[in-house]
């Protein structure tokens, strides 16, 4: 569904990624992992227009979407989660749920996606009228994910959700994302710190270091050498 082809990018004259190739399949979970600078948020705002993009093609169900702005690529189903807690910290939950489905025009369809929210995040229902500023990392990260989700997104792009989550937090919102991409049917291309936690949880990995992928599989890649050496001692 999202096909990334010999991408170059940057910011400004600074190239950051050189001929990277990316590709996430429908109803796939694939991860991004790699040391601090190598460029994995890079990927990621590049596919979401963040970036300056010198060479290359990204295309999302056979359309080419490199040139397009943000908000096409919103309508067309990309949904981005950017790294760090990014809520409007003043502005409750029930306040941040509606920016993420301000696209909803009709009452009860609005109403039926915000139940099937809850269903997925229950801590969120009993919090409603809390400021996102007063919610727990866990909890902010559940409403970033819940507000993507309101606009029932195709492609789930997320930068470190588990980053200051404890390590059962982390687990759980694993399991949490792939009850989501069976439920949802959303493909999910996800920024993970923990190369083990990564190659584990998700169907493919992509190791990229100083701006190029040197390394590509799916959950066997676990055994190659050079993970097992350099990586495999948890984070970076
Ligand atoms: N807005 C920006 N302007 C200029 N350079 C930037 C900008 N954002 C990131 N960079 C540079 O791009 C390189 C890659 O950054 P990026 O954020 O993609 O890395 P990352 O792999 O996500 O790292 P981390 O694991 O620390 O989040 C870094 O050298 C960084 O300094
Ligand atoms: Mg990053």
């Amino acid at each position: 569904m999202l096909t990334i082809q010999n991408l170059s990018a940057g910011y400004g004259e600074l190239e950051i990624l050189h001929n990277v190739n990316v590709k996430v399949n429908d109803d796939e979970i694939v991860a991004l992992i790699g040391p601090n600078g190598a460029g994995k948020s890079t990927i990621l705002k590049s596919i979401f227009a963040l970036t300056t993009i010198t060479h290359g093609t990204i295309t999302f169900n056979a359309e080419e979407i490199t040139q397009c702005k943000t908000h096409q690529l919103l309508e067309r189903g990309i949904s981005y989660v950017p790294q760090g807690r990014i809520n409007f910290g003043d502005l409750t939950i029930s306040e941040n749920l509606a920016i993420g489905g301000k696209d909803i025009v009709e009452k009860q369809e609005y109403s039926e996606r915000l139940a099937h929210i809850f269903t997925l995040f229950p801590v969120l229902k009993t919090k409603l009228s809390h400021t996102a500023f007063s919610l727990s990392g866990g909890e902010q990260q559940m409403l970033a994910l819940a507000r993507a989700l309101m606009q029932k997104p195709k492609l789930l792009l997320l930068d470190e959700p588990t980053l200051g989550l404890s390590p059962k937090l982390q687990k759980e919102l694993f399991t949490l994302l792939q009850h989501i991409r069976n439920l949802e049917h959303v493909s999910i291309l996800i920024v993970e710190q923990n190369a083990k936690k990564a190659i584990e949880s998700a169907d493919r990995t992509y190791l990229l270091e100083n701006g190029s992928i040197i390394m590509e599989g799916g959950k066997e890649i676990i055994e190659n050498p050079k993970i097992q050496q350099v990586y495999l001692g948890g984070s970076y």
